[in-house]
């Protein structure tokens, strides 16, 4: 049999067709760039800075050249909207997210079309606001445990410093353990073994293949990249399909995502999803749910070692709410302070710094054409700082989010959830997630940077620390 040629070719022949095509449209202005590779190695060794500079030289409407791919990044709250709400149909995720699929497969994070809208359906009620209030207590819970070992190292600590822990490790692997107990009733840490490493390494290599645009060596080629990552790729599947077959043979309803999920069928009544199709979701929310929320907890952490006036008034908040017991959900709405500050921090370090799309059908932005097939890029990063609807753009005002400047500010300048459709299933699990245990381990310690470490940002799939973030535990007590 012939072989077809790869997706990604076929993109490439594509993309040169079109680029052939363009001279009689009008196109928006963007950077030069290198002969042939354009903006690639700005977007591959600085992508932050690239997208900053691009709007305050060329407007709000910036074209990018990649090689064979044009990439138009758009600034503007309505034509935002126009992307993400009025013609969300017209647009599929950008072929970059084929790294993160070989990763979640088809999950709720990649799928198009009918398949996504079926899941999307199926798993919507498993995110509604009262099954939500059902996981606070395992948020609290292991919030309180990772409490209780930080009181541990503060009492065996011997020496004049006090103990430093990696606050991004821990947060990872606090919010991985709360996603696993909240949506498959499942001690991930315990099963997984090697499946933190494992993990790890998939998750940076899908990284890896999201900021080098899709040019390097297929998976099938046996470079040693893609040699580590198949093998950790292979225990990472293998912790998921135990957790799947566990629970086929235990035929227990637990009432939670998985069992949901299992007891779906489509309008027929008689198909349910295959061991694949599960494997995928569970994946897609193992990764999406935790990875996500920890990094906006680690910058608001950062953020608030860095302004210890603001520290101390969420502080204030957390004693007057909860006195000396621990957080639980009927504080959630007292926490009212702490929410502005998660938010705030959001906004100056979007954990999903930016959100792609390509365009099925030729359209018109700003009155730019945007030809089928451009990569239409949403950059929360740029839009959280842009001067026409944040003042001083870098300062951390929690207050930018009280109820009325909130409503002051069109729609679609504030996105770190995304918008429309494809809006973030876990918005409201992720905003109690960061509030339980932000204000669980603010009660016990404060949190202090390390002197002269290496903060530089790796805008990856996720906006993350470059080098973990080491923070000085000091406790309350
Ligand atoms: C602070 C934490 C989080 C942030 C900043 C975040 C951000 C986002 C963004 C921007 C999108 C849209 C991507 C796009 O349009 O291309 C998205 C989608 C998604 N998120 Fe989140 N997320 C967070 C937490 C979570 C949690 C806790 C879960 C699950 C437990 C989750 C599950 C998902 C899923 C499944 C999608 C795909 C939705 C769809 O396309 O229908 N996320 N997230």
């Amino acid at each position: 049999m012939k072989d077809s040629p790869s997706p990604a070719f076929a993109q490439l022949a594509n993309a040169f067709t079109r680029r052939r095509s363009n001279h009689d449209r009008k196109l928006p202005p963007g950077p030069e760039g290198l002969p042939l590779l354009g903006s690639m190695v700005d977007v591959r060794t600085d992508a932050l800075s690239m997208f900053e500079r691009g709007r305050r030289e060329h407007g709000d409407t910036v074209r990018y050249r990649f090689g064979p791919f044009d990439m138009v990044a758009i600034h503007r709250p309505q034509d935002i909207r126009t992307v993400l709400l009025e013609r969300a149909d017209d647009f599929h995720k950008s072929p970059t997210y084929q790294g993160l699929e070989l990763v979640v497969g088809k999950g709720l994070l990649t799928s198009e079309d009918q398949f996504w809208r079926r899941q999307r359906k199926l798993m919507t009620p498993a995110f509604h606001h009262k099954r939500l209030l059902g996981f606070c207590d395992h948020m609290v819970r292991c919030s309180t445990e990772l409490a209780d070992e930080w009181d541990e190292l503060v009492a065996n600590h011997r020496g004049a410093q006090l103990p430093i822990v990696d606050l991004h490790t821990q947060l990872l692997s606090l919010t991985f353990r709360i996603v696993g107990l909240t949506l498959f009733s499942t001690e991930l840490s315990d099963k997984a073994g090697d499946m933190g490493p494992a993990l790890a390494t998939v998750l940076e290599h899908a990284n890896h293949l999201a900021v080098s645009m899709l040019l390097v060596p297929p998976p099938w080629v046996p470079t040693p990249r893609n040699l580590r990552f198949k093998a950790a790729m292979q225990v990472v599947d293998d912790v998921v399909q135990g957790i799947i077959t566990e629970r086929r043979n235990s035929r227990e309803d637990t009432g939670d995502l998985l069992s949901m999920l299992m007891a779906a069928t489509d309008e027929t009544g008689q198909i349910r999803m295959s061991d694949r199709e599960l494997r995928d979701e569970v994946a897609t929310l193992v990764l999406a749910g935790h990875e996500t929320t920890a990094q906006a907890l680690t910058w608001t952490f950062m953020l608030l070692s860095r302004h210890p006036v603001i520290e101390r008034r969420v502080v204030a908040e957390i004693r007057a709410v909860c006195g000396d017991r621990p957080p639980s959900m009927e504080d959630l709405a007292a926490l009212d302070y702490t929410g502005r500050v998660i938010d705030e921090a959001m906004r100056l370090y979007p954990p999903a710094w930016l959100i792609e799309r390509q365009a099925l059908v030729d359209l018109e932005l700003d009155g730019y054409s945007i030809p089928a097939g451009t990569l239409v890029a949403i950059s929360p990063w740029t839009i959280h700082r842009h001067p026409a609807h944040w003042p001083n753009p870098e300062g951390f005002d929690p207050d930018r989010f009280l109820p009325e400047t909130v409503a002051a500010r069109p729609r679609y300048t504030y996105l770190p959830f995304g918008g429309g459709p494809r809006q973030c299933i876990g918005v409201n699990f992720a905003l109690y997630e960061a509030k339980l245990v932000l204000a669980t381990l603010l009660q016990r310690f404060s949190v202090e940077l390390v002197s002269g470490q290496d903060l530089s940002l790796e805008a990856a799939v996720t906006l993350r620390p470059a080098h973990g973030m080491k923070m000085w535990l000091r406790s309350r007590a």
